[in-house]
C-alpha cells in the first residue's frame, strides 16, 4: 500500500495543483478533505473537483454549525477583534479545519496531513501549531511552501497535469470566507494608499427592502434569537449577515502585523461580526461590574492575540476561556440594533441580570444616592494627589 496524505482542499488553483504534485513528486495518495465553514460555496461540486484532479478520496464534512457553536461563539464571549480591529475570520476556522484533518488522517491510516498555505501568511502557522497539538505524529507537508512556483509555474504545472481549475479565468485575489467573514488580499491592495478595487465585495452589497433594526437574544454571552425567533448560531449569523451586509456594514481595511512579521493590507468583510460583536458588548456594558468589564477588555485582546498566533489549543487559551465563560454567565438579556447606510447604532439593551439601577443613576429628585457622601468620597480618593499638589506649592499658585 502506498503512502497516504489528507489535503486541505479548497478547490481553488493552489490545492488543486497541490493534489497532483503530491501524487507525482513525493508519491502519495492524496485524500481530499473540505469544510463547509459558510463559505457559500458549492460543496459537491469541490468534492468532484478533487476526484477529478486525482484525489483517491474526497470527503466534505458540513461544518457550519461546529463552526459557529465552538469557534465563533468564543470569540463573540471574547470580544475578540485582532488589534482591535479583525474579527479573526481565517483565525477561526483553521483549528477547525485541522481538527477534522487529524480525523479523516486516522480513519484513512494516513501518516501525514498537507495545507495549501504559503511560507509568508499566518494560515500556515494556525494549522501546524493546531495539528502539532492534536496529533504531534502526523508527518505535515506545505506544498506551497516547497515548491518555489510562481503563479504562473503553478498554472503551467497545473496544465501540463490536467488540473481543470486552471482553465478558469484568473482572479488576481487571494480571498478567504467563511461564515463569519470574508478576506481579500493581493492585487491593488498591495499598495496601502491604493483604495480597494470596488468589484472586490460580495458580502457587504446594497440591498434595499432589508429590516431597520433587530431584537438579538443573548444566553450567557451567545446569540439565540433574532426577532424573537430562537435560532441556531449559525443561521443566526447567516441572517445577521444578509441584512447588515444590505447596509454595507462591516468593511474594514486597514493593515495589520501578521505573525511571521510582515505589514500586510488586508480588506474584510464581516457584517455580523461587526454588529454580534458590538451588540454583545453593550450587553457586557449593563451586566458586568466594572472591574471585571475593565479586566476582560485586556483579557479579550489577549485571546485575539493568541487566537490569531494560531494558539487555539493551548493551555492559555483554555484558561483565558475558563475567565471568559465566568464573566458571559451574566451576559443574558436583549439588544436593539438600528441600521442606517453604512452603519448601525445599538440603541436599546436590557437583561435580568442588569446592573443599571435607576434610583442611583436618575436625576430626578427622589434617588436613592446619598449625594453627601460623595464629598468624604473624593476628599479620601484625592488625599495623596493634594498632598503632593501642595508640597510643589500647588500647581497654579
Ligand atoms: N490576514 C488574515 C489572517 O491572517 C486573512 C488571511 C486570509 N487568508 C487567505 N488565504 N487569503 O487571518
Amino acid at each position: 500500500m502506498s503512502k497516504r496524505v489528507v489535503l486541505a482542499y479548497s478547490g481553488g488553483l493552489d490545492t488543486s495543483v497541490v493534489i497532483k504534485w503530491l501524487q507525482v513528486e513525493k508519491g502519495y495518495e492524496v485524500v481530499a478533505l473540505s469544510a463547509d465553514v459558510g463559505q457559500q460555496e458549492d460543496m459537491e461540486a469541490v468534492r468532484k473537483r478533487a476526484v477529478n484532479t486525482g484525489a483517491v478520496a474526497a470527503e466534505v464534512v458540513d461544518a457550519r454549525l461546529e463552526f459557529a457553536r465552538d469557534f465563533v461563539a468564543p470569540a463573540i464571549k471574547a470580544d475578540a477583534l485582532y488589534e482591535n480591529r479583525y474579527p479573526l475570520v481565517s483565525s477561526l476556522s483553521r483549528p477547525l479545519i485541522s481538527k477534522h484533518l487529524v480525523e479523516v488522517a486516522h480513519r484513512y491510516g494516513a501518516t501525514a496531513v498537507a495545507h495549501g498555505c504559503t511560507g509568508k501568511g499566518n494560515d500556515q502557522v494556525r494549522f501546524e501549531l493546531a495539528l502539532q497539538a492534536l496529533d504531534p505524529e502526523l508527518e505535515v507537508l506545505a506544498p506551497v511552501r516547497e515548491w518555489g512556483f510562481t503563479r504562473e509555474d503553478a498554472i503551467e504545472y497545473g496544465h501540463a497535469h490536467g488540473v481543470e481549475i486552471v482553465a478558469k479565468k484568473e482572479n488576481p485575489y487571494s480571498i478567504d470566507q467563511n461564515l463569519w467573514g470574508r478576506a481579500i488580499e493581493c492585487g491593488e491592495m498591495e499598495d496601502p494608499w491604493a483604495p480597494p478595487p470596488s468589484d472586490i465585495y460580495s458580502y457587504t452589497l446594497p440591498r434595499s427592502g432589508m429590516a431597520e433594526s433587530v431584537v438579538l437574544g443573548f444566553e450567557e454571552g451567545v446569540p439565540n434569537s433574532l426577532d424573537g425567533r430562537e435560532l441556531d448560531l449559525d443561521t443566526l449569523v447567516g441572517e445577521v449577515n444578509l441584512i447588515a451586509g444590505s447596509y454595507g456594514i462591516g468593511r474594514i481595511d486597514m493593515v495589520e502585523n501578521r505573525r511571521v512579521g510582515i505589514k500586510s493590507r488586508e480588506v474584510y468583510e464581516a457584517p455580523a461580526a461587526a454588529v454580534l460583536l458590538e451588540a454583545h458588548r453593550q450587553l457586557e456594558d449593563i451586566t458586568l461590574e466594572r472591574e471585571l468589564a475593565h479586566a476582560k477588555t485586556e483579557i479579550g485582546l489577549r485571546w485575539a492575540t493568541l487566537v490569531y498566533d494560531g494558539m487555539w489549543y493551548s493551555p492559555l487559551k483554555q484558561a483565558y476561556d475558563a475567565f471568559i465563560d465566568a464573566a458571559n454567565r451574566v451576559v443574558t438579556g436583549e439588544v436593539r440594533v438600528r441600521f442606517r447606510p453604512g452603519g448601525f447604532t445599538v440603541d436599546g439593551r436590557r437583561s435580568p441580570h442588569s446592573l443599571y439601577d435607576y434610583e442611583l443613576a436618575t436625576y430626578a429628585a427622589n434617588d436613592a444616592f446619598r449625594h453627601l457622601d460623595a464629598e468624604g468620597f473624593i476628599r479620601i480618593f484625592g488625599l495623596g494627589l493634594k498632598t503632593w499638589s501642595s508640597r510643589q506649592g500647588g500647581l497654579a499658585r
